[in-house]
């Protein structure tokens, strides 16, 4: 198909990526024999079946488990080495990708560590091939606003190399006022502004995160369609959504790729990108997210031109470097 081949070829940005969620089952194994941390699986079709998630929860209980297998510098390298191999692969010309160091603490990995790895791969990606990257220092919203005030005081000695924040993992039962206090400290700091709103959670939880918490940019956000103020607030204000269909289909937040609403926001004239979350969990990388509203949504290319213009002028980067893109 004539359409998918120029989908496949487009230069395009990814702008919801969390580094954790490409870990591919084979590194993963290869990693837990290496650091001796016993999974329960032994082998890739084992891990396969186990991917098969009701919830965000289920879905966030086998993340945890894979990234635990993370314990050295190189485990670090290998793991954003294989995305960014993805990126080249997929023109992703620019990615904007999650880090979440409150994953490894509990398992010895300092912040340092950590991001020699990170940065390793970062700059051999972009020495080989011009890979452009941005990192987000993303909080795990299950855990305290004081352990997220500890992890960005951790973040201090990195500062050039975090553009901004985001707020991740258990939806419900966390809402964004619970960092505010979290996201002041980081404006102050400089950081640019994001969070995870209105996948499992309701729409009011995206007016928290715009009028609480000031992000610019709001992680899925798909529950906005049930608040019709909030949808025309969104368009006026061309606030991006990170949308994300194949992980919403994985975790039932649509229960069919013909029930995702991104295609008639984006007609209605919102700033909404696609994404693919956590793609060795969620069945396809990003060209697969694109390709799947092709096939289940009649997406046409049109719509497809808007979305991946979307995708660099809902990024972080400077208006100089977007233009370059776009
Ligand atoms: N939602 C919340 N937290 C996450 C996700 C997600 O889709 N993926 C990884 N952490
Ligand atoms: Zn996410």
């Amino acid at each position: 198909d004539e359409f998918i081949n120029w989908l496949k070829r487009v230069p395009k940005a990814e702008l919801h990526l969390h580094i954790d969620g490409s870990m591919q089952p084979k590194r993963m194994l290869s990693l837990a024999k290496k650091n001796g941390i016993s999974l329960p699986y032994d082998s890739l079709d084992a891990v396969q079946a186990a991917y098969a998630f009701e919830d965000l929860q289920s879905f966030l209980d086998l993340y945890y488990l894979g990234a635990s297998v993370l314990l050295e510098e190189d485990d670090f390298f290998h793991l954003m080495m294989d995305y960014l191999l993805k990126c080249r692969e997929q023109n992703i010309v620019h990615a904007e990708i999650m880090i979440e160091p409150q994953t490894y603490a509990p398992n010895g990995v300092s912040f340092a560590t950590m991001m020699s790895g990170f940065k390793r791969a970062i700059k051999q990606a972009h020495d080989q091939w011009g890979q452009s990257v941005i990192l987000i220092l993303s909080f795990l919203r299950h855990l305290s606003e004081q352990d997220a005030l500890e992890m960005l005081e951790q973040a201090t000695d990195f500062r050039d190399d975090l553009m901004a924040i985001g707020l991740a993992s258990s939806e419900l039962g966390n809402p964004p006022q619970k960092f505010s206090q979290l996201y002041q400290e980081a404006a102050r700091l400089g950081f640019r502004l994001s969070a995870h709103a209105g996948e499992e959670g309701p729409a009011d939880f995206i007016w928290q995160a715009l009028k609480g918490l000031d992000v610019e940019r709001i992680d899925h956000g798909v529950r906005c369609v049930d608040d019709p103020e909030l949808v025309d607030f969104l368009c006026e204000r061309q606030i991006p959504l990170t949308v994300c269909p194949l992980s919403n289909t994985k975790l039932r937040v649509f229960e069919t790729m013909h029930q995702h609403t991104v295609l008639s926001l984006l007609d209605r004239g919102l700033c909404v990108t696609i994404n693919s979350d956590d793609p060795a969990y969620f069945g396809g990388y990003l060209n697969e997210n694109y390709i799947a509203l092709h096939e289940h949504l009649g997406m046409n290319q049109a719509q497809a031109l808007r979305l991946v213009e979307n995708s660099f002028k809902a990024s972080f980067l400077s208006p100089e470097r977007k233009q370059a893109f776009i």
